[in-house]
């Protein structure tokens, strides 16, 4: 008898790997290996292939030291790769000087992470603006974060600090941070780890509309069951490989 699992998605035999002809992800034959030549050496990543279309919702899964936060620096410029090819948005970013890289990060990666890093001092919103900090804040940018405030449910929170908000609330914020810069592409490490359900939903139900209502594409490592409902394809990843790949027909 088929699993519930089983019920809920489908394997696509030919890889969900398909490429709709509108790419913004494409890695080839990715290997990230740490204390290489040393007896010490680990294989973080083996040779990943993978793409991924303008629009999609991904849920990457897989168990503890598989791999998935090492593919999601790489993928948002944060580290380096020992070799195979990443394409972001068409742009090979493998070989770019360091430079390059943060202009990279900057107009195409918004990055959401599992411990929260607001800062303490400052408001919700002032953390919002703050990735725009060293290129000077305009009115514009300010009106902005406001509205993204407004669209995450924060409205009436926008002066308050982190410390006077729940954590959904923060992890919210956070969103709002990493979407300041109107990056296609969205990379959260376990956006709801440190959540109960309750406020890890509210999480969700924001990456959700940013990923419905404006078509930002996400990538988020989660194990949370609701997520797989929100997202348009599952990967898993054991072992520095991709084990599975399938689209979720059933998409909420
Ligand atoms: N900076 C590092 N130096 C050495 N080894 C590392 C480093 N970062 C990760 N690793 C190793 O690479 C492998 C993959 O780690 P990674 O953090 O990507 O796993 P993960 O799938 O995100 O796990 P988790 O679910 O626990 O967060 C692990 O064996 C880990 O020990
Ligand atoms: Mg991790």
């Amino acid at each position: 008898m088929a699993s519930i699992e089983e019920t809920k998605t489908v394997e696509i035999e030919t890889g969900t790997n398909q490429d709709f002809g509108d790419l913004i992800i494409e890695i080839k034959d990715l290997w990230r290996k740490f204390f290489e030549n040393t007896p010490a050496e680990v294989k973080a990543l083996k040779g990943v292939n993978f793409k991924v279309n303008r629009g999609e919702f991904i849920t990457i899964m897989g168990p503890s030291g598989s791999g998935k936060s090492t593919l999601l620096t790489i993928l948002g410029c944060m580290a380096p790769s020992t070799s195979g090819e990443v394409f972001i948005d068409g742009t090979e970013i493998t070989q770019m000087p360091q430079r390059k890289l943060s202009e990279v990060r900057r107009n195409k990666i918004g990055f959401v992470f599992q411990d929260i890093f607001l800062i303490d001092k400052i408001s919700a919103l002032e953390n919002v603006l703050l990735p725009l900090l060293p290129y000077g804040i305009k009115k514009s940018d300010r009106k902005r974060a406001k509205e993204l405030l407004k669209i995450a449910g924060l409205e009436d929170r926008m002066h308050h600090r982190p410390a006077e908000l729940s954590g959904g609330q923060k992890q919210r914020v956070a969103i709002c941070r990493a979407l300041i810069n109107d990056p296609p592409i969205v990379l959260a490490d376990e956006p709801t780890g440190n959540l109960d359900s309750q406020t890890g939903g509210e999480v969700l139900e924001l990456l959700r509309k940013v990923n419905k209502e404006n078509g930002v594409t996400i990538l988020a490592v989660s194990h949370d069951p609701k997520l797989a409902e929100f997202s348009s394809r599952d990967v898993m990843i054991t072992d520095g490989e991709i084990s599975r790949d399938r689209i979720n027909p059933f998409r909420s």
